[in-house]
């Protein structure tokens, strides 16, 4: 279950905190969000009925979480013993199981991110674009002659898929196959009652037959780099590493693939004519990071130590979620209103360039920073994470090759592509974790 009811408001320890209102975090009601009293940065929850967290809204107290590993740690041998949130716990394993580099810190955490990070940065980004194009191409083919398509799962699933899976080995391998298919059955299991625990389970379990045919036979993919690595990553920890990569990678992919498709069709200042088409879709998939993140909220910090933040007194062992969403717009550090240019998008930031656009490229705040401050230095949004776990500069340039390449290529191959269902007809996941479309129903002229 990802079920998360809405944070109360208060003082209260999480544990007392009664059922909270009706309204899940990342229900479509964001207009009606807003028009409510904006809680305050920090906020008791209720996950899944029974698990109390602290629910970290504001940018400044989530900037300052991030950047402290030793109070707020990522691995779970801290919680407290009263709460119930086990490692099997469906967030949990759905973005990293046990004992990935997710749920590591220190030294061990460094060793493992080193070795994923080299591994990503050797992925050719020409080839990739060069196969996201493929892929895309003969996604598109299976529907084009239709007219008619639901763009989330007939392509914003399948896209991502098959790309990542890619890296895994050489597309005609039956076992690379298998991947892109675990990943599309992990991406439906964002639903309240599916069990992500179980759906990781098939692609750990393919991961695992990867790596003994790549022990046998290395070849050029990021399974035999990661083998040949120096860090000395053991058979476990790369299965259960690369089961992040691919875990995360396709959810957050194909959120922001359909998320951006969504911008693009819906709102009216987005020109999909042709010859406009390359700019407006960097800015939509610009945007789309700031205002509808594909991970809304990420599970997973617990405080090694009894610490004040935003207002409240979080308890050592208690549980920590960080939401990337309500940090991006948080209007105290005038968040979220300026997409920025084309140039200041992960890509430029894995290209070593000056990278305003995401947190790594802001000055710290800290939760002792005054607003003004803040609000001066800030032009970045916490999509990718922050800190010691940020999302890798190399995965961020990947997932940014496959949505652009994507969203470019449909347009190009379905130029009068229109909504299909009046806009707000739309429907969004009922999980608290990820922003994403039930559907996105388009029609087109067949080709
Ligand atoms: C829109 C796309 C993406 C978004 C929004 C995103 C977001 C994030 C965030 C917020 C974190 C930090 C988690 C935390 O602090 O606990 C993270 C970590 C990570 N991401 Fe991404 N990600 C994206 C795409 C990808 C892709 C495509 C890959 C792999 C190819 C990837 C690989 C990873 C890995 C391995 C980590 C774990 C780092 C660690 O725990 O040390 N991500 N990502």
């Amino acid at each position: 279950m990802t079920t998360m009811l809405g944070p109360g408001s208060g003082r209260a320890r999480p544990e007392r905190v009664a059922r909270p209102g009706p309204h899940p975090i990342g229900s479509p009601a964001r207009g009606h969000r807003e028009q409510r009293r904006r809680p305050g940065p920090v906020v008791p929850v209720m996950f899944d009925g029974n698990r109390p967290a602290w629910l970290v809204l504001g940018y400044q107290e989530l900037h300052h979480v991030l950047n402290n590993p030793e109070i707020f740690t990522s691995d779970p041998r801290h919680r407290s013993r009263q709460v119930s949130v086990s490692p099997d716990w469906a967030p949990l394993p759905g973005v990293g199981r046990r004992q990935s580099l997710l749920r590591t810190d220190g030294d061990e955490h460094q060793r493992r991110y080193q070795a994923i990070d080299d591994v990503l940065g050797e992925v050719d980004v020409f080839l990739l674009r060069a196969r996201a194009e493929t892929v895309t191409d003969s996604v598109i083919d299976k529907f084009a002659g239709l007219g008619a398509a639901d763009l989330i799962g007939a392509f914003a699933h399948q896209v991502p898929a098959l790309v990542l899976a890619s890296l895994c080995g050489p597309d005609d391998d039956p076992e690379v196959d298998q991947i892109a298919d675990d990943l599309v059955d992990l991406v439906d299991l964002v639903e309240p009652g599916a069990d992500a625990a179980d759906g990781h389970h098939g692609l750990v379990e393919q991961l695992r037959v990867l790596l003994d045919d790549r022990l046998d036979e290395p070849g050029d993919d990021i399974i035999s780099h990661l083998v040949e690595h120096p860090a000395e990553i053991t058979d476990d920890e790369i299965v259960e590493d690369l089961a992040v990569v691919l875990g995360f990678g396709m959810r957050t992919v194909a959120g922001w693939i359909g998320n951006s498709l969504r911008l693009l069709l819906t709102d009216g200042s987005f020109a999909l004519e042709l010859s406009g088409g390359r700019r407006s879709v960097m800015q939509a998939i610009t945007r789309v990071l700031w205002e509808d993140t594909p991970m809304q909220v990420v599970a997973g910090r617990w405080a090694t130590r009894d610490v004040q933040l935003g207002g409240q007194r979080i308890r050592a062992g208690d549980m920590v979620a960080l939401g990337v969403a309500a940090a991006n717009s948080d209007p105290r550090v005038g968040a979220g209103r300026s997409p920025g240019p084309a140039g200041s998008c992960p890509a430029a930031a894995a290209a070593g360039g000056a990278n305003t656009h995401t947190a790594a490229g802001a000055a710290a705040t800290g939760s002792g920073g005054s607003t003004a401050a803040a609000a001066g230095a800030n032009s970045a949004h916490l999509s990718f994470g922050h800190g010691t776990h940020r999302c890798p500069f190399p995965a961020q340039e990947i997932a940014e090759v496959i949505t652009r390449t994507a969203v470019e290529v449909l347009l190009d191959r379905l130029p009068n592509v229109q909504l299909a269902v009046p806009a707000d007809a739309l429907v969004w996941r009922r999980t608290a974790w990820n922003r994403a479309l039930t559907a996105l129903p388009v029609r087109f002229s067949p080709v």
